[in-house]
């Protein structure tokens, strides 16, 4: 049976960034703008800001995955192992496992795609073929045993329970820039979900009609399917 490394990437399980940190680096300005659904420019947003830090508001905490693993419906019995590369294509999923053991009790699984120039200084880039806008996330039975997150082949893959909604893997700050998805940013691109205390997630990530390629590497900036927690 091949044994395909894709990289013998450490796993690791921290947030990137907590509340009082640095903020702004993952709420920006432009997502709260279209989040609060102001007209722009809006002579209220700095006050709102205000506000937001003198009442010590709590923006959403990045979780990166512990495993992210290929599954390749071309060679369906060969193995890969937990890393950073992400091939998303017609035969190609990737199963992401979330751990996550906070105070903080919701989360939701999004796609963030940082601005090109902030990708560009941080030596990032992905490359993408076909309709990116509707990546699937959808909950995935988790076996028992850990291990067979970190490896396993398409035959061997858990099943697919629900599909828990698509991600829009364009630039964020593109699309806060689209007056016509505001109303979708009221919308988390999946449901709240419970999250506090110790929890886990795995889901498969899929794409039936694009190519998508990129290293989700823990560094910032972020680039990647990622779990947001909330406060
Ligand atoms: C989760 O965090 C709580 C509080 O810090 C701790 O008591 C508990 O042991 C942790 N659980 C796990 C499974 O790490
Ligand atoms: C995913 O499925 C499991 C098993 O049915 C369920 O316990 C869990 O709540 C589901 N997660 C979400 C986010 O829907
Ligand atoms: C996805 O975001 C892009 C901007 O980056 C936007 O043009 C497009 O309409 C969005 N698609 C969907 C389905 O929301």
């Amino acid at each position: 049976m091949a044994l395909i490394a894709i990289s013998a990437a450490a796993t690791f399980h921290l947030s990137v960034l907590s509340a009082t940190q640095e903020p702004d680096t993952l709420l920006r300005p432009a997502d709260l703008e279209s989040t609060l659904r102001m007209a722009r420019p809006s002579p209220n947003l700095e006050k709102g800001h205000e506000t937001m830090r003198k009442m010590k508001f709590k923006f959403p905490r990045m979780v990166f995955p512990m495993s992210i693993v290929r599954a390749n419906a071309v060679t369906p019995d060969d193995l890969y192992h937990s890393g950073s590369s992400v091939v998303l294509s017609p035969t190609d999923s990737m199963i992401y496992h979330w751990r996550t053991n906070s105070s903080w009790p919701q989360c939701y699984l999004t796609g963030w795609v940082s601005p090109a120039e902030e990708l560009v200084a941080g030596h990032k880039s992905y490359m993408s073929e076909g309709d990116v806008t509707a990546i699937e996330i959808w909950n995935v039975s988790a076996p028992a045993d850990r291990k067979a997150l970190k490896t396993m082949s398409w035959n061997t893959r858990p099943a697919r329970i629900s599909l828990l909604g698509t991600v829009n893997f364009t630039s964020r700050a593109t699309q806060s820039r689209l007056g016509y998805l505001d109303a979708q940013e009221l919308k988390a691109p999946t449901p709240r979900f419970d999250c506090l205390g110790d929890t886990e997630i795995t889901v498969e990530v899929a794409c039936a009609a694009c190519r998508l390629e990129f290293e989700q590497i823990f560094s910032m900036p972020p680039l990647g399917f990622e779990l947001m927690q909330l406060a």
